[in-house]
């Protein structure tokens, strides 16, 4: 029994992300101000894009996107139902139809012959998700997307920093959403991020998550949108154009997402150090299947998610969660299938069987504590729970 709690994850602040926030509460400039145009840059940076559009979380840059490529009722838009809900919620929520296609079981992420034949004349989209940061077959969804003349919104909320065949994460779509919520591999609180090659797109971006205010010219981006309380320069402040929303990220977190990404290199090493302790640990327990990662894949772990063989049910996964919680071990049953949920059954007809792969995998999968200071010894502990939990149900089964 570990002598204290070992959660599922914990975000690793340091003394640089402390003295940035502070900075930027001193500044006097709270929102609209250099922290979000700086941590704008690097994340657009590390995803080889031009433009990047900070936004206050991971869902409200999903939907900016999916209304900026001008989807909505009467479309329909592929995604996985293997994923967090938000990826397929973004689509409801622009009021498009999300029609879901069944997960390679391999690596968890969309099966791409099934999103090609999904495809309709109503398909407006593909909402491709990185699954627990795994890039897999994102360049063959890109190429399916290109001959059909359809956006990829790549949902690259769990795979900051992961690299597929010398691509970065962002880069495989028309435009790319990053999530910075506390489990992921570097936080701002609450936040999300647009990245783009496409300008008009980022500028719509731009100008919906600010109240539908105009579009600043790049040489007046802060200038032009005066918050109140500073002279407003160009009188654009009580200006709306179009319907926006209050989704910007305010300084604060920026300024905390600057100095997580100033270490986003080290803090990728480590988690990348921590999830080879768990499969030099696990990898040889027949019980368990381990992550799959493709050759080419330079991989940003997001979490660490193991499933146990297709033998096992879903209730014995739950028994296993469940006990590894009353020792104290964080674990959760990431991801319940999307099209199962109560909404999506009664709105659009979804049903249990409809996704059979999906629905396995997601009965047997259970997330271990993943994070950057999470030492041998509670992996350890970790290991051993779960072994003695998986040793437990066998001898019920005997
Ligand atoms: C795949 C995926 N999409 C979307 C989101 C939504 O991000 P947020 O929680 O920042 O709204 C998340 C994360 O939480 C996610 O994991």
């Amino acid at each position: 029994m570990p002598e204290s709690e070992i959660p599922l994850s914990r975000p690793d602040i340091t003394d640089l992300e402390e003295t940035m926030v502070l900075a930027a509460l001193r500044s006097g400039r709270l929102s609209i101000g250099p922290m979000v145009e700086q941590f704008e840059t690097l994340v657009a940076t590390r995803a080889g894009c031009r433009y990047g559009v900070a936004v206050n979380s991971g869902t409200s840059g999903l939907y900016l996107a999916l209304r900026a490529l001008n989807i909505g009722p009467g479309d329909e838009v592929i995604t996985t139902p293997f994923s967090f809900v938000a990826s397929a919620n973004c689509i409801l929520m622009a009021g498009a139809k999300p029609v879901f296609v069944d997960i390679d079981p391999v690596t968890l992420n969309m099966d791409p012959s099934q999103v090609e034949e999904a495809i309709t004349p109503r398909t407006k989209g593909i909402v491709a998700v990185e699954t627990f940061g795994n890039p897999a077959h994102m360049d063959t969804y890109a190429q399916i997307a290109a001959r059909y003349e359809i956006p990829v919104i790549e949902d690259c909320c769990e795979a900051l920093g992961t690299v597929y065949k010398g691509r970065p994460a962002g880069h495989f779509g028309r435009v790319g959403v990053f999530g910075f919520y506390p489990n992921k591999q570097i936080t701002t609180g609450e936040g999300g991020l647009i990245v783009t090659d496409d300008q008009r797109l980022a500028e719509l971006c731009r100008s919906m998550r600010n109240q539908g205010r105009p579009i600043p010219s790049s040489s007046a981006t802060l200038s032009a949108l005066e918050p109140p309380g500073s002279a407003p320069s160009t009188g654009s402040w009580l200006r709306h154009e179009r319907l926006g929303y209050n989704f910007r990220l305010a300084e604060i977190n920026a300024a905390l997402g600057v100095a997580q990404m100033k270490r986003l290199d080290d803090i990728l090493e480590r988690r990348q150090s921590v999830a080879h302790a768990y499969l030099d640990r696990l990898g040889g327990n027949p019980h368990l299947v381990m992550p799959t990662i493709l050759d080419g894949t330079s991989m940003s772990w997001f979490v660490f998610v193991v499933r146990l063989a297709p033998s096992y049910t879903g209730e014995e996964r739950d028994r296993i969660v469940r006990g590894l919680r009353r020792q104290d071990i964080g674990s959760v049953d990431y991801f319940p299938c999307i099209h199962l949920l109560p909404f999506y059954q009664e709105q659009f007809g979804y049903r249990p069987g409809m996704y059979p792969i999906a629905e396995s995998v997601s009965q047997r999968t259970l997330a271990l504590p993943f994070f950057n200071t999470i030492s041998t010894r509670e992996i350890d502990l970790v290991c051993q729970a779960l072994e003695m939990l998986i040793g437990q149900e066998n001898l019920t089964r005997a």
